[in-house]
């Protein structure tokens, strides 16, 4: 059946700006990492894309590996894309990233422009795409000079396989070279894309500031850690979860009797402010002024939509805050 994208689209969705740059993102974008495999039903993952859409998300994150197997997800994207997304190209914001292992030898992995280059003619190949609108450096490379990784950025966005250069994992310092030397090259740093949750804030010791003093966007991934921060944990963990695939990234042995504690507590408060804990952890990473956007992951329609109705209840009073911190610590 065609796609009809719902009118109301944009009625309710918040769009925040990057950094100092001219673009707007959704404060709810969703990640293709898991769930969009060549392993996954089709099905499910255009209904998860289509649904975004219907709701506002306009933008969706990938990266060359995500699968499994590793560059399926950009081929599963590019099929909706083909099926149902072609005519509202200019409505997406479409990333894509490559720092990690891709292909065999010398030129598949970290940082060098022939991996850089390589990698994201293959991306917009899988999606059938002319461009990106975000390509991000996913982690920092220790042996390739930065000025070499930097250049890359640089001369992708030149040749127009991608509008705007981010980072992704950088911490502070590396952070902020890569900023200055992006800023000289004409091609300033759009966003960073940390990892950030309220069990994962080691952003907030110095990152966030230099972000906000060097003018760039931070859209937070893992946000739920992993589905952690939910109620889906609190009995055991269920069948068809993260935590129960042998692909996941989220472990068993991550689901420590410590975590269950805060998670149950979380909980309670979350429903004392009439949401869902999902929809706590998520504005709590929104309060930052300068975050841009969190980076949900979801194995099903239905957590999409509870993600975005984290939009009626924003704010934090000062006592509620005081109360998750006593929680997390
Ligand atoms: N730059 C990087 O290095 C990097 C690394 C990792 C991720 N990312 C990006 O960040 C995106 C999000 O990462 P993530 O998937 O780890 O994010 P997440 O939002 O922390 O976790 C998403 C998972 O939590 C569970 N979940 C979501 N909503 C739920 C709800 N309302 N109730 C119960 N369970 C719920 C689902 O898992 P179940 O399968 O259990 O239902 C879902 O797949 C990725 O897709 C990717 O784009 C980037």
């Amino acid at each position: 059946m065609n796609y009809q994208p719902s009118d109301s689209r944009y009625q309710s969705m918040h769009y925040r700006r990057s950094g100092r740059s001219g673009l707007k993102l959704p404060a709810v974008s969703l990640g293709l990492w898991h769930n969009f495999g060549g392993v996954d039903a089709f099905s499910n993952s255009r209904a998860m894309v289509l649904r975004a859409f219907d709701l506002g998300i306009t933008h969706l994150d990938l990266a060359n590996n995500y699968g499994p197997p590793p560059g399926s997800a950009e081929e599963t994207f590019g099929r909706i894309i083909e099926k149902d997304l072609r005519p509202h190209r200019d409505e997406l914001i479409i990333s894509s990233k490559a720092g990690y292992t891709m292909w065999e030898g010398p030129y598949g992995d970290w940082g060098s422009r022939k991996y850089l280059v390589s990698s994201l003619d293959q991306s917009l190949k899988r999606m059938g795409l002319e461009y990106v609108d975000i390509f991000y450096h996913h982690r920092p490379d220790p042996e390739t000079p930065l000025e070499e990784t930097m250049q890359a950025l640089d001369q992708i966005v030149r040749s127009g396989r991608a509008l705007y250069a981010g980072i992704s994992n950088y911490p502070a310092e590396k952070a902020r070279e890569a900023a200055q030397i992006l800023r000289q090259l004409g091609t300033p740093c759009l966003i960073h894309q940390p990892s950030y949750s309220m069990f994962n804030r080691w952003v907030e010791d110095g990152l966030l500031q230099t972000l906000k003093e060097e003018g760039i966007g931070c859209i937070a991934f893992s946000p739920l850690a992993q589905g952690l921060l939910t109620d889906k944990y609190l009995g055991g963990i269920p069948e068809g979860s993260r935590a129960s695939k042998a692909h996941g990234f989220l472990k068993p042995t991550h689901i420590t009797d410590d975590k269950l504690v805060k998670v149950k507590k979380l909980n309670e408060l979350a429903g004392s402010r009439g949401q869902t804990l999902a929809q706590m952890a998520l504005a709590w990473v929104l309060r930052h002024e300068g975050m841009t956007s969190v980076l949900i992951g979801a194995s099903r329609v239905e957590q999409i939509e509870d993600a975005v109705g984290m939009l009626d209840r924003l704010g934090f009073r000062n006592e509620e805050l005081k109360q998750i911190e006593s929680i997390l610590n």
